[in-house]
């Protein structure tokens, strides 16, 4: 069944938990999809994980299009959000409403997502109006690290905490149909959760949300810059990786690889006939 904004939506009416992780590619994309999960982000974090910056600020809309069309070619089944990058929303509704559109229509996602909460509602109704279903996100919202001095838990004051709800409630407001919550005490994840009516995905934001993603590298091992407190890493691909590459390396080396079966046969006369 083709998950929706829609279908996501009914999750929450129905407790069903939504289960989504990141991905950038079509193989990766492919697997996952046939594995059931339910929403498949393309994360600006692919400037970091895949790309090798120190951050997502960097990330374009042109190096968004082309792993959302990746992951589009891959998935069938999961519901397809692509990151609005830095500086794409930010300089005005048009913008926000072109940009997002570019990966709906060139990109082949069935969502947007953007970091923000009350200052970005114009472009979350503008875009939700374009008929373009908006995933919000707020707490630890990556582009705004320079802001926050650092990949910080949000909201633990009493300030922060009540400003955190009411941006909840407002981009609920403005047509978000879902909401991403990063690095955000569960207590208080478990609180906006109870007072949505749309899904809350949670990221570091405990088991109180609607659902819960993840960074795909980071959950598989792949991705050792670092690694947040609340990674649950599932099984290491990484060493296992090293471990793959290392033994090609030596049998290359040692005359081990290629065997027979790897290699095409052609008639001997046909190289006894060459000059
Ligand atoms: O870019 C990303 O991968 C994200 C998730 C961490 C939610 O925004």
């Amino acid at each position: 069944m083709k998950n929706t904004a829609i279908t996501f939506k009914d999750a929450k009416k129905n407790r069903q938990k939504l289960s989504m992780l990141t991905a950038y590619d079509y193989s990766t994309a492919k697997l996952m999809d046939q594995s059931g999960i339910h929403g498949i982000l393309v994360g600006d974090s692919l400037g970091m994980v895949m790309l090798g910056y120190k951050d997502t600020l960097a990330v374009t809309m042109e190096d968004m299009l082309h792993h959302t069309r990746a992951v589009a070619r891959g998935a069938k089944n999961s519901l397809i959000v692509a990151d609005m990058p830095f500086l794409s929303y930010h300089t005005g509704i048009n913008e926000a409403v072109t940009n997002a559109g570019r990966l709906i229509k060139e990109g082949g996602a069935q969502a947007v997502k953007l970091e923000g909460g009350s200052s970005f509602c114009k472009e979350i109704e503008a875009i939700t109006r374009a008929s373009i279903p908006v995933m919000a996100h707020l707490g630890l919202t990556p582009q705004s690290i320079h802001t926050f001095g650092g990949f910080k838990v949000q909201g633990k004051t009493q300030e922060a905490a009540q400003a955190l709800l009411n941006d909840a409630r407002e981009v609920e407001a403005s047509g978000a149909f879902a909401l991403v919550l990063e690095c955000v005490p569960e207590k208080l994840a478990k609180k906006i959760s109870e007072a949505l009516s749309i899904p809350t995905i949670g990221i570091g934001a405990g088991a109180g949300c609607d659902g819960q993603i993840l960074v795909y590298q980071d959950m598989i091992g792949m991705y050792s810059d670092f690694t947040p407190k609340f990674v649950k890493q599932y099984i290491n691909v990484g060493t296992q990786m090293k471990q793959a590459f290392a033994s090609y390396i030596e049998e290359v080396q040692e005359g081990i690889f290629p065997q027979k079966e790897h290699t095409f046969s052609i008639e001997d006369s046909v190289i006894d006939q060459l000059y």
